[in-house]
C-alpha cells in the first residue's frame, strides 16, 4: 500500500474510533407530565448542541448527571439510555446525584463558586468547605463510570468544562493509560483572582492530569499556564506543563457551532410560516425587530441591555411605533440567590421601560420577553426575523448565540451588537463592537445598527460568515480530539529537573491570538 493510503487510513481510523464524552450536563432528559406520560427533550445550550454532533459523528458513549425527574423511568439495568430517544444513535449513561449532593456539588462549588471565580461579574465568589467534599465525591463518582463504560481501552475521553475538574485525576489513577482531554469552556482566571479559591490547588492539579487542556482564547490559556506555574510550581513551556513526571499540553481552540444544522434549517420549507407564527405570537407589528437570547445568567449583560434600550428609545422617541426588542432568557440555576436577584431586577426594568416607553396609543411597551427555551426551528426563525441581535455579555468564554445568529443569516442582512467582553469578540471584529457598562456607547452602538446602510450590513455580515463557517463545531471537535491523537506518548514524561521540551511539531490545534476587537 502507498505510504499516502496508509496515512489516509490511520486517520481515518482515527476519525471513526468512539468516544467517551463526560459532562454534568446531559444532552437529552426526560420528564414527566401530571397525566403520568413522559416527554424528553434535549438540551439547548450551545455546547450540548455541539457535542452531540460529535458524538453523531464518533459514537461511543456520553456520560453525564441524570437530571430529569423521569430520568429513572427510561433507563436499563446499567443506567443507560439511547439517545436521541427518537432516532436512537448512541447510549447516554446517568449518574444519579442525590439533592444534598446536586445542591453542594452543582449548586454550590461549581455555580457559587468556580462560575463567579471565572468570570468578572462582579458576584463574589463563595466556597464552603462541605460543596468542596461533595464536589471531590462527585467527581470521583463520574472518573469511576468512565471507568466503566469506556468503550475500548484506546477510546479518547472528552472531559466537559468546570464540573469535572478532578475526573482526569481519579481516571488516571484507575487507568493510566487512557487519552484524555478537557475543554475549559468559560474564562480561565487570572492567577491573583485564582487565589481566591482555597482549593486552587487541588483544581490545578486535577486539570494537569489530562493529557491536553484546551481553552477558549489565548487569555486563558496563559493565565491557566502562569497559575500552574506559581501555584504548582511546574515547568512550564509555550504549550505544555510539566509536573510530577508527565506533561499536559495547553492550547486555545474557540468553539464553533453546528453551521451546516443551522444552514439546513434556514432552508427549511417552514422557515417563512414559522417566522409568520412568531410575529403572530409576540404581537410584533412594527417594521424593526431586535432581539436577545441567552441564559438567564448575571454574566450575560441582561440588565446592560434594557439600560441602553432605555436609553435608544429616549433619544429616538419614534423608534417606539417602529422596534419591537424580543427577549428570550432561558431560566439557568435559578434556586441561587445570585440567579433569582439578576431575574428580579430583569423583570422590573422590562415592566418599567414598557411603561416608560408605551402611551400614545401604543399598548403593551417595546419589549416583548419570553422566559423559556425555543427549539432550533424556532431560534433560527427568530435570529432571521431579527434587523440586530445584542449579546453584552459582561465577560464570556465565548457565547455561542452570536456565531449561531451569523450561521442563521444566509441571507447576508442582520447586525450583530457584539459585548467585547464575550470571547467571540476576538473573532467576530465585522460585528458592532460595544462595552456593556458604557450605557451611552451601548445607545450609540444600537443606534449605528438601526442606521446601517444595506450595503455595510451585508459587507460585514459576509465577513462574520467567512469566519463562523471556517470553525465550525466539526472543526473544533477535530482539533481537540485529533491534537489528542497526535501527542507523542514518548515526549509526555519529563524526567525529573530536565528542560521542558518543546512541544511537538505536528499538532493540528491552532493556538488563536487575538485579531480583532481589543480586550
Ligand atoms: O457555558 C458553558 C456551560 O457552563 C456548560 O458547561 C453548561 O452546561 C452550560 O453552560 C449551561 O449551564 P447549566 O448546565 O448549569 O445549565
Amino acid at each position: 500500500m502507498p505510504e499516502s493510503d496508509t496515512a489516509h487510513r490511520s486517520s481515518a481510523d482515527r476519525a471513526a474510533r468512539p468516544l467517551a464524552v463526560v459532562s454534568n450536563r446531559e444532552p437529552y432528559l426526560h420528564s414527566l407530565a401530571e397525566d403520568g406520560t413522559v416527554s424528553w427533550s434535549p438540551t439547548t445550550g450551545g455546547v450540548a448542541v455541539a457535542l452531540d454532533a460529535l458524538m453523531h459523528e464518533r459514537g461511543g458513549v456520553w456520560i453525564a448527571h441524570g437530571a430529569g425527574d423521569a430520568d429513572r423511568l427510561v433507563v436499563d439495568a446499567h443506567d443507560r439510555v439511547s439517545v436521541p430517544p427518537d432516532a436512537p444513535s448512541y447510549p447516554l449513561r446517568r449518574i444519579w446525584l442525590t439533592e444534598a449532593e446536586e445542591h453542594h456539588y452543582y449548586e454550590g462549588f461549581a455555580n457559587e463558586g468556580l462560575w463567579p471565580l471565572c468570570h468578572v461579574a462582579h458576584v463574589k465568589p463563595i466556597f464552603r468547605a462541605e460543596d468542596w467534599r461533595a464536589y471531590q465525591a462527585v467527581n470521583e463518582r463520574f472518573a469511576r463510570a468512565v471507568e466503566e463504560e469506556l468503550p475500548d481501552p484506546a477510546a479518547p475521553v472528552f472531559i466537559q468544562d468546570y464540573h469535572l475538574t478532578l475526573v482526569a485525576r481519579h481516571l488516571r489513577a484507575l487507568r493510566p493509560d487512557v487519552r484524555i482531554a478537557l475543554f475549559w469552556h468559560i474564562p480561565f482566571p487570572h492567577p491573583d483572582q485564582l487565589r481566591i479559591c482555597p482549593y486552587r490547588r487541588e483544581i490545578l492539579e486535577g486539570l494537569v492530569a489530562s493529557d491536553l487542556v484546551a481553552f477558549q482564547l489565548e487569555r486563558d490559556r496563559r493565565n491557566f499556564l502562569a497559575a500552574a506555574r506559581t501555584e504548582l510550581g511546574a515547568k512550564v513551556s509555550r504549550s505544555r506543563v510539566y509536573f510530577q513526571n508527565r506533561s499536559t499540553t495547553v492550547y486555545a481552540v474557540p468553539i464553533g457551532v453546528d453551521f451546516d444544522r443551522i444552514q439546513a434549517v434556514t432552508h427549511g420549507p417552514e422557515l417563512e410560516a414559522e417566522k409568520e407564527r412568531l410575529r403572530r405570537e409576540l404581537r410584533i407589528d412594527t417594521p424593526l425587530v431586535g432581539i436577545g437570547v441567552d441564559r438567564l445568567d448575571y454574566t450575560k449583560g441582561i440588565p446592560e441591555r434594557l439600560d441602553a434600550l432605555d436609553r435608544l428609545f429616549t433619544r429616538r422617541p419614534e423608534l417606539r411605533r417602529q422596534l419591537t426588542f424580543v427577549q428570550v432568557a432561558v431560566p439557568s440555576r435559578s434556586k441561587l440567590e445570585s440567579y433569582a436577584a439578576v431575574e428580579g431586577d430583569i423583570d422590573q426594568r422590562v415592566a418599567a421601560i414598557n411603561a416608560r416607553h408605551a402611551g400614545d396609543g401604543l399598548a403593551g411597551g417595546p419589549i416583548r420577553y419570553r422566559k423559556s427555551a425555543l427549539r432550533i426551528r424556532r431560534l433560527v426563525a427568530l435570529y432571521r426575523l431579527a434587523d440586530f441581535c445584542i449579546v453584552s455579555s459582561l465577560h464570556d468564554g465565548m457565547n455561542l448565540v452570536a456565531k449561531e445568529f451569523v450561521a442563521a443569516r444566509e441571507d447576508l442582512d442582520g447586525v450583530l451588537v457584539l459585548s467585547e467582553f464575550a470571547g467571540a469578540a476576538q473573532e467576530l471584529g465585522d460585528a458592532v463592537i460595544i462595552n456593556p457598562y458604557d450605557v451611552g456607547g451601548f445607545a450609540d452602538g444600537l443606534e449605528q445598527a438601526l442606521d446601517m446602510a444595506l450595503e455595510e450590513r451585508q459587507r460585514r455580515m459576509r465577513a462574520l460568515r467567512r469566519v463562523v463557517a471556517g470553525r465550525d463545531v466539526v472543526q473544533w471537535a477535530s482539533d481537540i480530539l485529533e491534537g489528542l491523537e497526535h501527542l507523542d506518548p514518548r515526549s509526555m514524561p519529563a524526567p525529573p529537573g530536565s528542560a521542558p521540551r518543546k512541544a511537538p511539531s505536528d499538532t493540528r490545534i491552532v493556538s488563536t491570538s487575538s485579531p480583532t476587537a481589543g480586550r
